[in-house]
């Protein structure tokens, strides 16, 4: 029996990495190694799967734009419509993974698997954890069980859905978790009709002790299109703010309320939501309900159809 095709896209990140000439293993350079070196380094690829391979940009993932995450999905959208390729693996930094997993869960067609992975460890360290995820990777893409779940992100032997999966480490291989599991994950695809559409700037801005007001206003006045308040307790807004979020939706600008804490933010709960023409987050934390936000503004959604692409709860 043929062996699936699985088209591997590399983005970078510290599966890609090397230590820095005389550095220690903490000190590395993302996104160094061309992917046809990482594919070498594990040849247990061959007997899971055919492979064609594309270095389609060389970053550490803390430098990924929006601009970046169009350039995955086209790519990811040409592979997937082509018949030949029946699962796709993107190599990709730890540190904004999960931003970009939910993006494309949101943004490419379903149907075939889709698996994103990284590694914790550089590519030459003694004990380097990439190679490991890219055989799991590759094993999810052509198996099954790949199907019917969205994009799945693979990390220390653990598949997680991308809805749910968070670094929730800045160190150590277990770095990522998934409450709930992959097991419950299922395919969203809701904006996959957007394929190329520019996406517009939305800004996440953290609420603190004493934060200031004016940084609502400067990111208005420098053409922010939404902001994500990354606010304290049941997505709290600071008092001292509501002047400011009242210009910026006399502006047109979207304003969602989302919280530091795990979720969820209740819509009219704690704040007058309908009211104001604020926007909740559900149980999304602030950089997915970003990604969500950016998708509604840039398929033309109106501020009531905006909120059933955020959970509700
Ligand atoms: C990155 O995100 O590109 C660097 C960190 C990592 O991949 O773990």
């Amino acid at each position: 029996m043929a062996l699936p095709r699985i088209r591997i896209l590399a983005t970078g990140g510290t599966i890609a990495g090397e230590t820095c000439p005389g550095g220690d293993i903490t000190r590395y350079r993302a996104g160094v190694r061309p992917v046809e070196a990482l594919l070498t380094a594990v040849p247990e690829l061959g007997a899971l799967a055919t492979l064609d391979a594309e270095q389609i940009l060389s970053l550490d993932s803390k430098d990924m734009t929006p601009d970046d995450w169009l350039c995955m999905l086209s790519a990811a959208c040409q592979a997937l419509a082509d018949p030949a390729i029946d699962g796709l693996v993107l190599l990709h930094g730890t540190d904004t993974l999960e931003e970009s997993a939910y993006f494309l869960h949101l943004a490419l067609p379903t149907g075939k698997p889709v698996v994103l992975t990284g590694a914790m460890r550089p590519a030459d360290h003694p004990e380097a954890d990439g190679p490991a995820n890219l055989l799991a990777a590759v094993k999810l893409a052509a198996s099954a069980e790949g199907v019917g779940k969205g994009v799945l992100v693979v990390m220390n032997g653990k598949p997680h859905g991308a809805r749910h999966v968070r670094k929730a480490r800045t160190s150590g291989l277990d770095a990522f978790e998934s409450d709930p599991d992959w097991t419950t994950a299922r395919p969203d695809g809701r904006f996959a009709s957007l394929a190329r559409a520019p996406l517009p700037r939305v800004d996440i801005l953290p609420g603190y002790a004493g934060a200031p007001a004016k940084l609502i206003d400067a990111c208005v006045a420098d053409g922010a299109q939404g902001l994500v308040l990354a606010l304290s307790g049941h997505g709290s807004v600071p008092s001292a703010w509501e002047p400011s979020l009242r210009r910026a939706r006399e502006h047109g600008v979207a304003i969602l309320r989302a919280s530091r804490c795990a979720g969820p933010v209740i819509r009219n709960a704690n704040a007058d939501d309908d009211r104001e023409g604020w926007l909740t987050a559900g149980d999304l934390p602030p950089p997915k309900a970003r990604v969500a936000l950016m998708l509604a503004l840039a398929a033309g959604w109106d501020s009531a159809t905006r909120q059933t692409c955020l959970p509700t709860f």
